[in-house]
């Protein structure tokens, strides 16, 4: 069999609740933790166990929902719940709809698109429970300490479970009950439709219970069975923005301590933000206050951090990346980047390359070997292998209308704070002198200077700034070393030249 046909035959995700405690006009389930929205993180859960059939019930800001879903799972059935509410009738459109195609036999699990932290490997805990046991319907609990809000789990003196009631239903001696229902279940889809169809909206809140299958189920002669487990945080939902933070910062530290049990060293957990979709490889070293985001990945013995932020950036072994804030680049292997550096998307440092405190790239693509050590910036431009670029070097690609490339060979240097003018090119070889601003191509080989020459009008700052602090310490440097040059302030000083320098 392929892993395809070994799951249950459906997982049913519940998404089609309001959410207004989250105050926010983004829908609850598409609010994010560890760089996936709550209901993408559902639908991995649900993918993991392998279900022949996804369904997804939306109802809320519906055409957002559905849009988002299809994007991270197009093959998921996405079905829309009328106006009639509660879980129990979520479930009962879900199962009309997939039955629809051809009637569903089997397990079919139910779960919610705002529990974040479930993982696969409980929700299959739980169909292999209720498989094994041949059960009607399997409940996950859990025990809290404050129950407040959830349904409780009654339960027959011989520990078979009863039914669950609703915590607005429920008496004084049912609320101090401290097993809750999850809203996680597995169903015999026949028990789940044959019940549902009985079920009523005869309750406080007039809404069709899904937790009233359980009841029915066992009247009807039903095996009715529960797994407990201890691990809350799988089945805590995010209702507000505190639990959201609560439930991120522990998908967050698992996350960590997973990477740590990986082979990667992390120096400092409680300020260390993992997305789930990042890899690491063994002897990663992450350092204080590093956020990895988005697809980032990061090679063997690379060091990234302190205070670093990367999204969608590669980084290659043994590179060192420091306080750097970077998205959609690539660093390759041995190269360093920062301190203070700011890498935007299209980045491309080669192999031993650097990129030094200060720089601002984008677009920029980087030979092996090639260092741009400090203070500048570099975009729409190509530069070759082993070429040194000074400090303050930028190139101007932006004519306020278009952007333009520049183009640098291999083994340049170039003087501090040389401009290049885009489009242009250099060959390899080049050198450029101090405050070179380069509007035309400079053949390989060449010195390239436009700078004019230097004029310095010896004593005009005696002659016009009288009695400053400036015109006293030029006089006391003169006296020092002898000079005779102190023109009167109506004659023009003298004036030296010198010839341009690299
Ligand atoms: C539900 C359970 C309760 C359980 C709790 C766990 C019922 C009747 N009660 O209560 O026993 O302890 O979950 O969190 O099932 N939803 C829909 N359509 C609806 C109503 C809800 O899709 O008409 C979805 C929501 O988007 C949400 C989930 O179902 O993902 C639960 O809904 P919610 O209103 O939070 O249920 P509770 O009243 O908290
Ligand atoms: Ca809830």
């Amino acid at each position: 069999m392929s892993p395809d046909t070994t799951g249950p035959a459906a997982v049913i995700v519940l998404a089609a609740g309001a959410g207004t405690r989250m105050k926010s006009r983004t829908p609850k389930i598409l609010h994010e933790i560890g760089g996936r929205s709550m209901v993408a993180h559902a639908i991995l859960a649900a993918r993991s166990i392998h279900p022949q059939q996804l369904a997804l019930v939306v109802r809320h800001e519906r055409d957002l929902v559905a849009a988002h879903i299809e994007l991270i799972d197009p093959d998921a059935v996405i079905v829309d719940q009328d106006d009639v509410p509660g879980t129990g009738r979520a479930v009962e459109v879900a199962l009309d709809a997939l039955d629809a195609k051809a009637e569903l036999t089997g397990t079919v699990v139910v779960t919610y698109g705002d529990v974040p932290l479930l993982t696969g490997s409980l929700l299959s805990e739980l169909v292999a429970t209720h498989e094994s046991e041949g059960n009607a319907v399997t409940v996950l609990t859990a025990v809290l300490d404050d129950a407040n809000g959830y349904g409780r789990i009654l339960r027959a003196e011989d520990g078979t479970v009863l039914g669950i009631r609703e915590h607005k239903d429920a008496s004084d001696a049912e609320r101090s009950i401290r097993e809750v229902n999850s809203g996680i279940y597995a169903f015999d889809a026949k028990v789940l439709r044959a019940q549902l169809h009985k079920v009523t909206t005869d309750n406080i809140q007039c809404e069709k219970y899904l937790t009233d299958v359980l009841g029915l189920a066992r009247d009807a002669g039903g095996r009715v069975s529960a797994v407990v487990t201890k691990d809350r945080w799988q089945v805590e939902g995010a209702n507000d923005r505190v639990q959201l933070a609560a439930l991120g910062a522990e998908h967050n530290r698992r996350t960590v301590e997973a990477w740590m049990r990986a082979g990667v060293t992390v120096v400092d957990p409680a300020t260390t933000w993992i997305d789930s979709t990042v890899t690491l490889d063994e002897d990663v070293r992450l350092l204080p206050n590093t956020q990895l985001h988005g697809t980032t990945t990061v090679a063997r013995d690379a060091v990234v951090g302190p205070d670093t932020t990367l999204t969608d950036v590669s980084v290659g072994e043994g590179a060192k990346v420091t306080r750097t804030h970077g998205s959609g680049s690539t660093i390759g292997a041995k190269a360093t980047v920062g301190p203070f550096t700011y890498l935007r998307p299209g980045t491309v440092l080669g192999e031993t390359g650097k990129i030094g405190a200060f720089y601002e790239t984008k677009n920029v693509t980087i030979g092996r070997g090639s260092k741009l050590s400090h203070l500048g910036y570099a975009g729409d431009a190509e530069i070759g292998e082993d070429t040194n670029i000074g400090c303050g070097n930028i190139t101007a690609n932006y004519d306020g209308e278009k952007k333009h490339r520049t183009v640098i060979g291999s083994g340049v240097r170039t003087g501090s704070n040389t401009v290049f003018v885009a489009p242009v090119t250099i060959g390899d070889g080049a050198y450029s002198g101090a405050g070179a601003i380069i509007r035309k191509d400079v053949p390989a080989g060449a010195l390239t200077l436009s700078v004019a020459p230097q004029r310095n009008a010896e004593g005009w700052v005696i002659a016009n700034r009288q009695g400053s602090n400036s015109a006293q310490r030029a006089q006391a440097a003169q006296a020092a070393h002898g000079s005779t040059a102190t023109p009167d302030s109506s004659s023009t000083p003298a004036t030296t030249e010198e010839g341009t320098q690299a």
